[in-house]
């Protein structure tokens, strides 16, 4: 494995903790720490102007941050001594840097224009990649003209994803922040959950014969897709009068395995294919977006494309200082590593965004909850932070006081866009003066002299005063449209990418979620016996079950 490990990342051998970048930075950090952000932009007036990046319309305000000149020299020094700029190549050249699954790491082809050549094992994989898009935008426009009936002959109204994690966040985050341009004669509607409550909401008020299934899996034998899958399946059949024939008309599958489709009972004609060198978590603009394209249509599907492709060009070639994606990463390490920082905050203020902190948290934490380095040892830094949050104006009147006034440090990105998609009154300049004032009063605060100076008693004073000096980057841009969601899922994809490679870790594999998929297997059949079992658990897991089954309705 270490020489597997050598040859992806070539550089990248020298343990982490030994480089002179991250001693350097050590030493800094101690120089840093005392330093507050009113003194930082006090003596240099310019920062808040100086300390920004903007990429493909998207503007990064980084000033807000507990760093100077001499940090960002330090991290991006870190960045070159971690071959950052060779991993990222690697990446875009098809080397098979998830190497614990001997895979490619190639979701940057799923966005490469029509022409690009990008390889896997020597073949050129963008017109494959085309060549589903096609088959998903013949398949999008059928349903939404109408001309794609049911089995008695209705139009399609109503469209369910079932999948889970990668196949169900992308599609629900996707459809939840494009709904402004999704269709609004027809309903979407996501099933993942293997909690039957799940599914049965879903379909409560629905006819079976206006609605089609999407059942997106890469692997086709995750068991809450499969098991929801079946149920909607029987309640399909239910709703048709039992006609097998029907399944043609109401289901069609998302997958990378034809042969578990077929098993299903879905003709693979009716299958589109994505690959093994496209991560679940990384997959919303593959095939597993079928849903958002049936929503939003074609055109506003590669639109959404078209924003992947550009950021995923300015993180290929920008310099690593005015890089998007690589600042948010190395601010993201400087927190985690430096200050020990345990969480970052993702704070949309945008309604429709309303899922995007819940699709982040599997992006990043799944990507980066790794204790293990590339060469099997283990780390001895913190790695991925835990991602969380939700949109404002909400979160300001729920969690923001322990994010203010608390004893932790809780980094902070701000979102927000210039135009609002329903303007309404004075709407969009109350919820933006909101983003701009949490900014500031997280930064700089309020102390204890201007607390007193408002007449406040000596006794309240400590309660009232505010530390600031917590960081936050603000992230602008002009309008959520879906291009512009394209650019913010990529920067927050190559920002994932950035900490892993300077982390050292498999950012693309997943084994542990494993071991509970296992252990749940084992434990079905002894909750379904009906023959008491045997149970070999620890004490409190068999008394656990032995409660249930004692308990339980039926
Ligand atoms: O359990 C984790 C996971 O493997 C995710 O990585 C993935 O997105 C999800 O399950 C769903 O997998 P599938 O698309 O194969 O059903």
């Amino acid at each position: 494995m270490g020489t597997r490990a050598r040859t992806v990342t070539p550089q990248a051998v020298e343990p982490l903790a030994k480089r002179k970048a991250w001693k350097a930075l050590q030493v800094h950090h101690e120089k840093i720490r005392p330093l507050h952000l009113r003194e930082l932009f006090a003596k240099d007036p310019k920062r808040g102007e100086r300390m920004t990046a903007e990429a493909a319309g998207l503007l990064l305000d980084y000033s807000k941050n507990r760093i100077t000149d001499e940090t960002i020299r330090l991290l991006i020094q870190l960045s070159e001594e971690s071959a950052l700029k060779a991993q990222i190549e690697a990446m875009f050249r098809g080397d098979k840097i998830n190497f614990t699954e001997n895979r490619a790491v190639l979701h940057v082809a799923l966005r490469a224009p029509k022409g690009a050549s990008m390889l896997v094992d020597g073949e050129n994989v963008v017109p494959q990649v085309h060549a589903v898009l096609d088959k998903m935008t013949e398949f999008s426009d059928r349903v939404r003209s109408g001309q794609w009936r049911g089995h008695t002959g209705k139009r399609i109204r109503n469209v369910i994803n079932i999948g889970i994690g990668g196949s169900d966040l992308g599609p629900v985050m996707a459809y939840e922040a494009l709904r402004h341009y999704s269709d609004r004669t027809m309903n979407f509607r996501f099933v993942s959950n293997v909690d039957g409550t799940d599914f049965a909401e879903a379909v409560r008020d629905l006819d079976a014969a206006e609605t089609l299934f999407i059942i997106s899996s890469k692997t086709f034998t995750t068991l809450e897709t499969m098991t929801n899958a079946h149920s909607a399946r029987d309640w399909s059949l239910a709703g048709l009068g039992g006609d097998e024939k029907s399944v043609a008309k109401h289901f069609v599958a998302v997958s990378t395995n034809a042969q578990e489709v077929a098993k299903f009972g879905i003709d693979t004609a009716q299958m589109f294919g994505f690959w093994d060198w496209v991560g679940g978590r990384y997959s919303m603009d593959s095939a597993i977006g079928l849903s958002t394209m049936v929503a939003v249509g074609p055109e506003n599907f590669q639109a959404l494309l078209a924003g992947f492709h550009q950021m995923d060009e300015h993180f290929r070639t920008a310099p690593l200082d005015q890089n998007l994606p690589v600042l948010l990463g190395l601010f993201s390490i400087w927190y985690n590593d430096f200050f020990g920082a345990q969480t970052v905050a993702m704070l949309p203020y945008e309604q429709y965004l309303k899922r995007f902190p819940a699709y982040l948290q599997q992006l990043t934490m799944e990507s980066n909850g790794k204790h293990v380095t590339i060469s099997g040892s283990e780390t001895s830094y913190a790695t991925g932070p835990v991602y969380w949050g939700e949109p404002g104006t909400n979160g300001q009147h729920s969690f923001y006081q322990l994010i203010h006034q608390g004893t932790r440090l809780i980094p902070c990105d701000f979102i927000a866009f210039a135009q609002p998609l329903n303007p309404l009154g004075r709407h969009h300049d109350m919820l933006l003066a909101n983003v701009f004032a949490q900014t500031e009063a997280l930064a700089f605060g309020k102390t204890p002299e201007q607390v007193k100076a408002e007449g406040t008693p000596d006794w309240l004073v400590p309660h009232r005063v505010f530390e600031g000096n917590r960081p936050s980057n603000t992230i602008l841009a002009d309008r959520l449209t879906p291009e512009a969601l394209g650019k913010l899922v990529a920067l927050y994809e190559h920002s994932v990418f950035t900490q892993g490679a300077i982390w050292q870790i498999n950012s693309f594999d997943q084994w542990g979620v494993e071991l509970g998929k296992v252990l749940a297997q084992r434990i079905i059949p002894e909750l379904e016996s009906k023959a008491e079992p045997t149970l070999r658990h620890d004490s409190s897991t068999n008394n656990l079950i032995r409660r249930y089954r004692r308990r339980r309705t039926s």
